[in-house]
């Protein structure tokens, strides 16, 4: 087994400065327990470096982050840059050049944190987002600008390997869960993309005996998903539904502040990237009350990725155990700041008997 990775590290703007430096110390913690040997290469890439210099990463910034195993984000934004600009110039670069075309993100409800849901059935589900192409695509245009007949087009791009390749991975996530896959369509109103993502979805589909395809309209799978959010196991999404369902789904159990997320390359050819859903929230920025967990959690997910379940089962535990005693910072209710969240990790991650195999 392989015991030593190199991360590239981006805390980037706001809060990202605060709890990318809380997760660190978990991977830390965890990683010794483990004999994992994690090397950072600490970037400080963002809005200040846009500012410095114009643009939010060197030109050689995707040479220098590919050298890398996975990178770990903060968040990226910042009320003086246009939003995208922040996140055409970092982001969607690197989900584009390192062809992290599945976007995962798990929504779980956690002990200690309630949920704005009367009913208190646990929810459990993965969301799979198409990454790399859709609605997101920089083809378009506007025309007449300031005129009274200006117009904007946007073209959305879907292709068969996109659909497929991102259908495969959920079918397969699907196959080692409950067997249950729902797909995000909106066939009825947008009816040359959609359909395609359709039967694209539904012939990869087919391919798992032990899976059972349902396509929903986004609209009733979005009331569905605040109804009865259990009943869920794995659902696939084009980038722009996926974006949508995935803060939706990070609402319904709790706070955005706990929701974690995964960039991946399946292949392993390029570096994957984690990151918390949420953002730079400069409205609690230094204040030390961000909530560290979704980037923590990301951490795990990492753990994961780099082939070392024991580990990233060890830090969740670590930190669900520590939720589920009363520790949390005020998004979730609780009176933590970051730190002493961090701590009360940290403490529990090495008071926890490792699940080494001797
Ligand atoms: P946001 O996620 O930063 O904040 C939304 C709300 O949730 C705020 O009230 C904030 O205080 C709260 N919140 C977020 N994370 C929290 C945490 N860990 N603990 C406690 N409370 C938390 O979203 P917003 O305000 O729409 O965007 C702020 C900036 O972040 C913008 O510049 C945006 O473009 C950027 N952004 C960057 C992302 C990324 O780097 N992947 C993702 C989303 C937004
Ligand atoms: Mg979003």
């Amino acid at each position: 087994m392989i015991t030593s990775h190199s991360i590239a590290v981006i805390a980037g703007d706001g809060i990202g400065q605060e709890v990318v430096p809380a997760a660190i110390d978990c991977l830390n913690s965890v990683a010794a327990i483990y004999g994992l040997n994690l090397e950072y290469d600490h970037l400080d890439w963002g809005s200040d470096h846009y500012m410095r210099h114009g643009r939010m990463m060197p030109l050689d910034g995707l040479e220098r982050l590919g050298r890398h195993e996975a990178v770990f984000l903060g968040a990226v934004g910042s009320p003086e840059i246009p939003d995208a600009e922040t996140l055409w110039g970092l982001l969607i670069p690197i989900r584009r050049e390192f062809q992290q075309y599945i976007n995962l993100r798990p929504v779980k409800t956690l002990d200690g944190v309630a949920s704005p849901l009367a009913s208190k059935e646990p929810i459990d589900l993965l969301i799979v987002r198409e990454n790399n192409e859709g609605e997101y695509s920089e083809i378009g245009g506007r025309m007449f600008r300031g005129l009274p007949q200006e117009a904007a087009v946007q073209e959305t791009v879907f292709t068969r390997v996109g659909i497929s390749r991102a259908a495969h991975f959920a079918a397969r996530l699907a196959a080692s869960r409950r067997g249950f896959l729902v797909s995000a369509t909106k066939s009825n109103g947008i009816i040359h993309t959609m359909p395609f993502w359709d039967e694209v979805v539904a012939a990869t589909a087919a391919e798992y005996p032990d899976v059972t395809l349902s396509s929903e309209l986004i609209d009733a799978l979005a009331a569905h998903l605040v109804l009865k959010p259990w009943s869920f196991d794995v659902i696939v999404a084009s980038n722009l539904f996926g974006d949508i369902l995935s803060d939706l789904g990070s609402a319904l159990t709790g706070s955005i502040g706990v929701a974690p997320s995964a960039n991946l390359n399946p292949e392993r050819r390029f570096p994957s990237l984690f990151e918390p859903v949420h953002g730079s929230a400069p409205d609690i920025a230094g204040k030390g009350i961000a909530n560290p967990l979704g980037q923590i959690w990301s951490g795990a997910m990492m753990l994961e990725h780099l082939g070392h379940s024991d580990a990233a089962t060890h830090l969740q535990r670590a930190f669900e155990a520590a939720l589920r005693d009363g520790a949390g910072t005020p998004d979730v209710g609780g009176s933590s700041t970051t730190d002493e969240f961090t701590r009360e990790v940290v403490r529990r991650i090495e008071a926890s008997p490792s699940h080494v195999t001797p």
